[in-house]
């Protein structure tokens, strides 16, 4: 049997839209056998247990790449990652399936190659590089490429994240995106893009408040999202380093010192005054990135 284990992520990181994304330590695992015959699912949602399940679909694309037909497979998804909210849970899925696959097809793909086929299915590499590497990674995608660095985070920082109880699903926040941007935007965003790797790569924390800010996605994708601007501004009245929209959304994003230890006890008396439900958690990094063991 093969388990794997993929860290949740936070894309985009204020300014880095579609580049810019982290691994924080709350996780999807998986674990997958080859059986005579069909196709048994074992935890999950229920309702996504049947052949359109991400993994499985996943599973299948690295299969059919390697030339390897299983005969029968047995999926067990355990799911911490909470769906549609933009902390990268399909990302984990399909990253999860492929390396699941690969596995079990005896290793043939690289890293390069697993992440190049999780990016063709995910459409965008925020999310995918960090739940496969680990850490803060910086990532484009040209042409069925993928090319990727890695940035080392000066140690000091976790981050807290503000889940509501609604979902919003990436197409929908994707498809309130302007088709063009002003000229000043792309200058605002590249610049804080640029000082937001900087700044968390020399530890200039106090900087984290500017490079946060973004022109590209926040803004339109606010009124998707209950109390957004309430939220972001008492996050910054509450003293943290930075807040943003995670990924797609609906999560709020906060980037706090690491002994900041009455950020999330005070939030949690304001979050309680909206309409709305919002969960805690409080993440560090995760630097490992997908974990594979094979289990006898
Ligand atoms: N960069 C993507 C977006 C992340 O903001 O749409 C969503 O998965």
């Amino acid at each position: 049997m093969i388990e794997v284990k993929v860290p949740a992520t936070s894309a985009n990181m204020g300014p880095g839209f579609d580049c810019l994304g982290i691994a924080v330590n709350m996780y999807n695992k998986f674990a997958v056998e080859e059986i005579e015959n069909g196709l048994i699912f074992q935890g999950g949602d229920e309702k996504y247990n049947n052949e359109e399940n991400l993994v499985y679909v996943a599973m299948k694309k690295c299969f059919d790449k390697i030339g390897y037909k299983p005969k029968g497979l047995k999926i067990c998804i355990e799911n911490d990652i909470p769906i549609s909210r933009g902390l990268g849970s399909s990302a984990a899925c399909v990253v999860g399936g492929i390396v699941c696959a690969n596995e079990l097809a005896g290793g043939i793909l690289t890293r390069q190659e697993l992440l190049e086929l999780a990016v063709e299915m995910e459409g965008h590499p925020d999310n995918i590089t960090p739940a496969l590497f680990g850490g803060m990674t910086v990532s484009i995608y040209e042409n069925n490429k993928v090319y990727s660095s890695s940035v080392n985070v000066k140690k000091g920082i976790k981050f807290c994240a503000l889940i509501p109880d609604f979902t919003l699903s990436t197409e929908k926040a994707r498809a309130v995106l302007p088709k063009n941007i002003e000229f000043s935007q792309g200058i605002f965003n590249i610049g804080r893009t640029a000082l937001m790797i900087a700044a968390l790569n020399n530890g200039d924390f106090h900087l984290i408040k500017q490079a946060c800010k973004d022109k590209l996605h926040e803004d339109y994708r606010a009124e998707l999202i209950d109390s957004f601007y309430a939220v972001k501004e008492e996050c910054e009245k509450l003293n943290c380093l930075g807040v943003y929209l995670s990924g797609a959304g609906p999560t709020i994003m906060v980037m706090l010192e690491e002994e900041n230890h009455d950020f999330c006890r005070e939030i949690k008396k304001f979050l309680k005054s909206l309409q709305s439900k919002w969960e805690i958690r409080e993440l560090q990094i995760d630097c490992e990135g997908t974990v594979v063991r094979h289990v006898s």
